[in-house]
């Protein structure tokens, strides 16, 4: 069976857009809820960017020193050695270096001849080298990129060290059949020098289509997002991703490392760092994701769950009833709803939780998730609950 490599980059390409930044203790928070879903690697942040970034990629990496962390660098000395600093406690370092590749990059952006990209590519590999055996190398709008070119490229980072090639989707264009032509073009051209990754932006809404495409023509690594979080329309999101795998395993023979139980509470705790949740319909991780309200659904649902779902709700964390709790709820529901979301309530904290959501359900018929979880929320902002991992 083939393992793909789950490269998350919620904290990072997910970060970077609007309405998404996060405090260095929230991303310390998301890095939790990211290392216990058992993502492969984690990248943290682009350091050169700013010094929050910087302080994010170094926190990850003392904190969580037994998982992979990455750090962004553009092909240049600087950018290189701000990421390489960055990750001076890792003990397992990433340095993911990058530039464009497609002409129009190099003619609007970068203003520099293909010769010149490609000369910046294999200097950044060889010098992130110095600090790591561990280097990747992403060529920026690879699929708009002649794809000559391309393989010339990736050939000649794989010469200089790099151990992963990321042929990113940057602009959302590429369609599932193309996509897949080009990943297997430079599968072949690497053998196994390299692992090919994937990055896909959601455009088109061809992101998650694109990778699965990518992985059936060689791809071993993808690049996602939790809820699908970044740059424009947002990258592949890593919840569909792997559920795909694990439902259509007759169709996609492949194994990630995810631990599916965790991808609802990681979504839950994403939603309250940044300022807007996934969409009701969205898939695994929506509100109505397993809801049913048509007659006709709801009663082949109640008859048996597999006539209208493919995926069990527990299997990926949703709390098993789609119940609101009410004021008649006791305090072991509303433990567990918490833990459902996310939080592990000390018995003190519980106490405080349980007083104010008897006050509230009082004068309403119940309370929805999101409202238990703010509820739950205030008293953690007060004291000493702590986010589950
Ligand atoms: O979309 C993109 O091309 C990127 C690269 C920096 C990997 O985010
Ligand atoms: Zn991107």
């Amino acid at each position: 069976m083939s393992r793909v490599y789950i490269f998350d980059t919620t904290l990072r390409d997910g970060e970077q857009s609007p309405g998404c930044s996060m405090t260095t203790p929230e991303k310390l928070k998301m890095a939790a809820a990211l290392a216990d879903l058992g993502v492969d690697i984690l990248e943290a942040g682009f350091p050169i960017a700013s010094e929050g970034d910087f302080e994010a990629v170094d926190a990850v990496s003392r904190q969580f020193p037994w998982v992979q962390v990455a750090a962004l660098a553009r092909a240049s000395t600087l950018d290189v050695e701000r990421a390489a600093k960055a990750l001076e406690h890792a003990k397992r370092p990433r340095i993911h270096t990058f530039i464009a590749t497609s002409d129009i990059h190099l003619q609007h952006k970068l203003r520099k001849t293909r010769q010149q990209v490609l000369d910046d590519a294999v200097a950044a590999v060889t010098l992130a080298r110095n600090y790591t055996d561990d280097v990747e190398f992403s060529a920026e709008d690879a699929t708009r990129t002649d794809q000559e070119y391309l393989e010339k490229v990736c050939r000649a980072v794989v010469e200089a060290g790099a151990r992963t090639v990321n042929l990113p989707d940057t602009v959302g264009y590429s369609v599932p059949g193309e996509y897949a032509e080009l990943i297997g073009r430079i599968v072949n051209a690497l053998g196994d020098r390299a692992i090919v990754s994937v990055h896909c932006h959601d455009d088109l809404g061809l992101a998650v289509a694109n990778s699965l495409a990518a992985v059936a023509a060689g791809a071993r690594q993808i690049e996602c997002t939790i809820n699908g979080i970044g740059e424009r329309a947002g990258n592949a999101a890593l919840e569909e991703l792997v559920m795909a795998f694990k439902t259509r395993h007759d169709r996609l023979p492949f194994e990630t490392g995810i631990n599916t139980e965790r991808l609802f509470p990681a979504s839950q705790i994403l939603t309250r760092f940044i300022s807007f949740g996934p969409q009701p319909n969205k898939a695994i991780v929506g509100e109505n994701a397993f809801a049913h309200e048509a007659g006709i659904h709801q009663d082949g649902y109640l008859k048996n769950p597999s006539t209208y779902e493919i995926i069990s709700p527990a299997s990926v964390g949703v709390p098993e009833s789609r119940l609101v709790l009410g004021k008649h709820s006791g305090r072991h529901a509303l433990k567990k709803r918490a833990e459902d979301l996310g939080y592990t309530l000390s018995k003190e904290e519980l106490e405080e939780v349980y007083h104010r959501f008897t006050h509230l359900a009082d004068n309403k018929k119940g309370l929805r998730n999101d409202e238990i979880a703010s509820l739950v929320e205030e008293v953690v902002a007060r004291g000493a609950a702590t986010v589950a991992h």
